[in-house]
């Protein structure tokens, strides 16, 4: 659709703009788990934002390390390490965006939903204090499974009196990274102008690239497009079983994460046409959460975009995958309520 090209073109441009368009450079942003494998890497990249001036790094060991490494690095940014429960808060007051990467990580033969009974209550406890110091804050959920715990997130924010459905976004940027780059490889594009809108959420089935709305405009065969669709959906596990037991995605989710944290800042700094696909509280469809294509600004989501028109063989997967992100939803909801 126009508004997806709007915002290739906006993006391609935005990199080299910001630093003119942008009036304020002064966000504060926290990342939550910092100094694992995805937060360390995410804090490189953030500490190299110009937007960002005070970084945070909080995790439950090893932060004042992380953040020592980082602070020599001759960028804007400050940097400050935090650890323990107990600096929790010091860490978030007057944030404009926290970042949570904190939890463990799939090892190979794993669903992201096995993950729940532990990230489960790490997310509840650290939006918890997020409600307490910075309940404005903009929240980019990380920690899978993604499909529960931005629901999880949410159920602690209305307890707590300070829910903004504009405000938490479940980070699905990698499997837009994904797409866009097994698209341009198997059909020889320039990779910087490839945009593939991903809907739905973020595990297996529950991911579903719309090549039908491919940006630039191209033609797949049927088999290209089962086998670029599977690919999309399994390429967590592809990197899973190729670390072998060491863990899933760390450097591709840290830029995939630090692109969805600029665009929410250039979303409250004003800039306009800043969208990504994220997974948000949504009327598009019948469920409470969907990831579709946002419009990010001063208030966070000022905008959930419709799906727009999909093919066949795209309206079958999504009849399936709502049946599973329904009861993903729903275990999430629980765990915060029962
Ligand atoms: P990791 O194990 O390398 O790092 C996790 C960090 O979280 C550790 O430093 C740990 O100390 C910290 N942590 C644990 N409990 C904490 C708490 N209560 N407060 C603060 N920090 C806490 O794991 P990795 O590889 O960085 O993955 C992190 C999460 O990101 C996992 O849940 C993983 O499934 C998820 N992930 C999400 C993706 C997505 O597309 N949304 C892609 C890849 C991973």
């Amino acid at each position: 659709d126009a508004r997806g090209r709007a915002s290739v073109r906006a993006r391609a441009g935005a990199r080299s703009r910001a630093n003119a368009l942008v009036t304020t450079s002064e966000y504060k942003v926290a990342v939550l788990g910092a100094a694992g494998g995805i937060g360390q890497s995410l804090s490189l990249l953030l500490k190299m934002n110009p937007l960002i001036s005070d970084l945070r790094l909080y995790d439950l060991a090893n932060t004042p390390g992380v953040a020592a490494d980082l602070s020599h690095t001759n960028t804007g940014c400050k940097v400050t390490g935090f650890m323990g429960a107990d600096q929790l808060e010091d860490a978030l007051k007057g944030c404009d965006l926290v970042v949570i990467p904190a939890g463990v990580p799939r090892k190979p033969g794993m669903t992201r939903d096995d993950l729940f009974a532990i990230n489960a209550g790490i997310v509840r406890d650290l939006c918890q204090a997020c409600t307490k110091a910075c309940p404005n804050a903009l929240i980019n959920i990380i920690s899978n499974p993604v499909n529960s715990t931005v629901p999880i997130a949410t159920e602690v924010f209305k307890k707590a009196g300070c829910y903004d459905a504009r405000k938490i976004f479940g980070v699905t940027t990698l499997d837009i990274v994904r797409s866009n780059t097994f698209v341009a490889e198997a059909k020889g594009l320039d990779i910087n102008d490839v945009d593939v809108p991903v809907i739905g959420g973020h595990a297996g089935i529950t991911i579903l690239p719309l090549l039908s709305q491919t940006y630039p405009k191209c033609e797949f065969t049927s088999d290209e497009i089962e086998k670029l669709t599977v690919r999309i959906q399994n390429a967590g596990t592809e990197v899973v079983e190729a670390k072998a037991g060491a863990g899933s995605a760390t450097l591709s989710m840290a830029y995939a994460a630090a692109r969805m944290a600029e665009a929410c800042l250039r979303g409250l700094s004003g800039e306009p046409d800043v969208y990504e696909c994220t997974y948000v509280a949504s009327n598009v469809t019948e469920l409470p959460f969907f990831a579709t294509k946002v419009r990010l600004g001063p208030n966070g989501a000022e905008e959930v975009l419709p799906i727009g028109d999909i093919s066949a063989y795209e309206a079958d997967w999504l009849a399936k995958l709502k049946v599973e992100l329904t009861g993903s939803i729903e275990k999430g909801m629980a765990f915060v309520n029962n």
